[in-house]
């Protein structure tokens, strides 16, 4: 490396309490990419600092530097996770994008639910599920169809890559501002009152769904396939190769009929896909 390059990469990106330089940005963002796929841009730097310097202060170091040291080591394992999960998005709402559930409950669930009936297999997944809503806003919709659907083989997996995240979902306890989009209905008959109005997900919905904690990147430990696949607002944070190759793999696992939702401003790129919705995928060549 010359002198010149040197300096460019010891140039401090971020003003504030710790010195933070490009090539502390690059190594971050490239630990990010090789453990979850995510890609970082440069424009990004200030929310790395302002992410990352609540871990600096708490573990008492001084600069990125040390920081960047502690994560490529062994021992910095566990913080290395900490970064990840203070760097992911995990925004979230029960019901986001209203369409798809709508769409799940008119075009797809009424003929599985049948098939679960005759003792059928249904299976839905909801891939990079954050703290829960999405999952069980899914359960909330089979509910609506089969009050009586966890006596049956329907299963959602939900799987996320940060097990904070999935913490928060296993407890499925969300205050009254998070459960404002439930339809009342929906949540006076499967949820438990908590203090405060908060609602805590009620037996049936649990039944329903299993956690998981799972790297979209990393191999996938499941072997049946999927009858709806929801990956919404995940791959957005991978660059287009990864992207590209996240749908293929979700093609490989689909159902024949099955269904792909993806996030509103995500598009599957996959000759193998046609579209069947609103950011709704069906295998090119498989039924309406
Ligand atoms: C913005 S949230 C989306 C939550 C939900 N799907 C929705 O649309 O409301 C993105 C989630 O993807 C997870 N995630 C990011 N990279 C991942 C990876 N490589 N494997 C699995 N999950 C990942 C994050 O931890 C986060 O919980």
């Amino acid at each position: 490396m010359g002198i010149a390059s040197v300096r460019e990469g010891e140039r401090s990106i971020v003003g504030g309490e710790f010195p933070f330089t490009d090539r502390d940005f690059k190594q971050i963002a490239a630990m990010l990419y090789a453990d979850a796929g995510l890609a970082l841009p440069e424009s990004k730097a200030t929310l790395v600092y302002s992410r990352l310097a609540k871990r600096l202060r708490a573990l008492g170091l001084e600069s990125f530097r040390q920081y960047c040291t502690l994560v490529s080591e062994a021992e910095g394992a566990g913080e290395r996770r900490n970064m990840l999960a203070a760097l992911t998005t995990n925004v979230t709402r029960f019901f986001r994008e209203p369409h798809h559930f709508e769409h799940l409950k008119a075009e797809v669930l009424p003929r599985l639910l049948q098939s679960a009936r005759r003792s059928g297999r249904v299976r839905l997944w909801s891939a990079g599920c954050s703290t829960g809503q999405e999952p069980y806003s899914i359960a909330l919709t089979v509910l609506s169809l089969m009050p009586d659907a966890a006596e049956f083989d329907v299963k959602i997996l939900a799987t996320d890559i940060d097990p904070n995240v999935l913490t928060a979902a296993r407890r499925g306890t969300y205050s009254q501002t998070e459960v404002s989009p439930i339809p009342a209905e929906l949540a006076r008959r499967w949820m438990i009152p908590r203090e405060g109005g908060a609602l805590e997900v009620g037996e049936a919905m649990r039944e329903l769904v299993a956690f998981r904690e799972l790297n979209l990147i990393g191999a996938w430990p499941m072997k049946g396939r999927f009858d709806a696949i929801f990956c919404r607002n995940v791959v957005i944070y991978f660059d287009e190769p990864t992207q590209h190759r996240m749908w293929g793999r979700f093609r490989g696992l689909l159902q024949p009929g099955g269904r792909l939702y993806v996030g509103h401003s995500e598009r599957v790129t996959d000759d193998g896909f046609r579209t069947a919705g609103l950011t709704t995928y069906a295998l090119a060549g498989g039924r309406a």
